[in-house]
């Protein structure tokens, strides 16, 4: 709890510097040093038609990704909310807001098309999330686990492919990915601190795969 409580403040630090969201910075002018009003892009124009897929198709799986987390803790707080577990998955549940909250202006401002599997999305991560909570809390742990290891796999992958390619291009998106991939990642510490190994292997796999699965498939 001690660690959810510093993240807690860490994000009220950032919203109070950056108040519509924790990203939502302001664009300083490198020749004059004034600072502007306009939110900068994380991402720099297209030099061409390939670059401009490769980026379209990352946002979108990313997008996906954080859209199906938050319909996973939905359905976690379904079945847990009322219980001594939901103040913690809320907490989870709040981040994945914001991780989408950005992904959804990033993807507005890009003109980004999201995956044409949300609905599915939607219905499906609900599901997971309220089925394994019917498991108790460790069967949600065990999910937060799965799928929290497997979007920081994700982002690490993402991570490694801007960084082979151009890191000085790619500045701005991989600052804002690992900030996510470390949000992801404390979220899996989080599940494991409770009690999520105490639940068979079973359900670990069958979220982590299902997760992987949707995410794999929503690139289109
Ligand atoms: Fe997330
Ligand atoms: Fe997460």
């Amino acid at each position: 709890m001690q660690r959810a409580a510093q993240c807690a403040l860490r994000l009220d630090i950032s919203r109070a510097f950056c108040p519509s969201s924790a990203r939502n910075c302001r664009a300083v002018n490198r020749v004059n040093g004034s600072v502007s009003s306009r939110r900068y892009s994380v991402l720099p124009p297209p030099r061409d038609e390939e670059e401009k897929a490769m980026l379209d198709s990352m946002l979108r799986v990313d997008h996906a990704g954080e859209y199906g987390a938050n319909r996973i803790y939905a359905g976690q707080m379904a079945v847990l909310g009322r219980t001594q577990t939901g103040p913690l998955i809320q907490h989870m549940w709040d981040q994945e807001k914001m991780h989408l909250e950005r992904f959804n202006e990033i993807l507005g401002e890009h003109r980004v098309r999201p995956t044409l599997l949300l609905p599915l999305w939607n219905i499906a991560g609900f599901a997971l999330g309220a089925c394994t909570a019917l498991l108790g809390k460790e069967g949600a742990m065990a999910c937060t686990v799965a799928v929290e290891e497997s979007i920081s796999e994700h982002y690490n992958s993402q991570i490694r492919t801007l960084m082979e390619a151009d890191p000085e291009r790619y500045t701005e998106l991989l600052q804002l990915i690992k900030e996510f991939r470390d949000d992801e990642i404390e979220h899996h510490d989080t599940g494991l601190e409770h009690d999520a190994e105490s639940v068979s292997l079973i359900c670990w796999f069958a979220s982590y795969k299902m997760y992987v699965l949707v995410c794999c498939c929503c690139c289109v």
